[in-house]
């Protein structure tokens, strides 16, 4: 087995909570079906991109828990052990709670989404029987996407989330918290059991376009459904609202090519104070059972 060491020094979190959401998005729940088409402050680009994002995490968390899971015996650090079962158990709240909105977009007409997730969870499971060291290098891959991802939903201390409906908001907070908590817990999985550079590289090449393009079908296919897909306007707020001023993924580019350095670890990011901001914050908000 391959000796790895988190590089001395490094910010580790590591203190991953396993939170029970009250958030209940079922479409009989009442509340969960008066949520609007567009909730992100009646915007459809931006609803839309969670949106697409959001009904990808159903099948593809699972397919995270999957590959974690698949070196359970292969690791015998007691502590990366304990936070393999802690990833598994928050991943899992995770793929629940998007399963509920993915039946609520599904409630909304967008009924493509059910087949395709159908047909990708299939496309992932082989993928996990066939080539698991490729399937972790993946996920580790996409952890990395959604700690970027995390961070910039909660580093202005709510600020994205301010205009969401504020049912969508809390699943939101919650989940973006998660991933910050638990995001090196793949990579140094990957590191001691398949620490090939090139895969882990390919890895991360593969799925930032696997990614981009399936965030693009889906969003394209519900503005269709809208018949915003020839707005003009829509495509132009989208546009400022990813890259311009002040932008969702303005600034990203730098902590995305960090993974290709071969000292490369996800604490690295020192996401500590904004996690130590928002638990108290996403508390106080009362979503949780415990
Ligand atoms: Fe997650
Ligand atoms: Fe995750």
């Amino acid at each position: 087995m391959a000796e790895f060491h988190v590089p001395p020094g490094l910010a580790r979190p590591r203190s991953i909570v396993v939170r029970r959401p009250r958030i209940d998005l079922s479409p009989s729940v009442p509340s969960a079906s008066e949520i609007p088409r567009h909730w992100w402050g009646g915007d459809p680009f931006k609803t839309h991109f969670f949106d697409a994002l959001s009904s990808t995490f159903p099948f593809g968390e699972s397919f995270f828990v999957r590959s974690v899971g698949y070196y359970a015996d292969r690791v015998d650090d007691p502590v990366l052990s304990a936070d393999m079962r802690l990833f598994a158990a928050q991943e899992g709240h995770h793929s629940r709670l998007h399963d509920e909105h993915v039946k609520l977009l599904i409630d909304h007409g967008y009924t493509f989404l059910e087949t395709r997730n159908r047909v990708l969870d299939g496309i992932l499971r082989w993928h996990n029987r066939r080539t698991p060291a490729l399937a972790l290098a993946v996920t580790a891959a996409l952890e990395h996407l959604t700690a970027i991802l995390a961070r910039q939903l909660l580093h202005d201390r709510g600020g994205w989330v301010a205009d969401m409906d504020p049912r969508m908001a809390s699943l939101w907070r919650w989940h973006a918290l998660e991933e910050a908590e638990h995001k090196s817990v793949a990579f140094d999985v990957l590191m001691r059991v398949e620490p090939n550079l090139f895969r882990r590289n390919f890895a991360m090449t593969l799925n930032t376009g696997g990614l981009t393009l399936e965030v693009c079908v889906r969003m394209i296919y519900m503005f269709w459904k809208d018949g915003l897909l020839f707005s003009g306007s829509t495509w132009m707020r989208g546009w400022r609202f990813l890259f311009g001023r002040g932008g969702f993924l303005r600034g990203v580019d730098r902590e995305y090519r960090a993974w290709y350095r071969r000292d490369f670890h996800p604490d690295r990011l020192d996401d500590r104070d904004m996690i130590a901001v928002n638990t108290p914050l996403i508390a106080a908000a009362g979503d949780f059972l415990d």
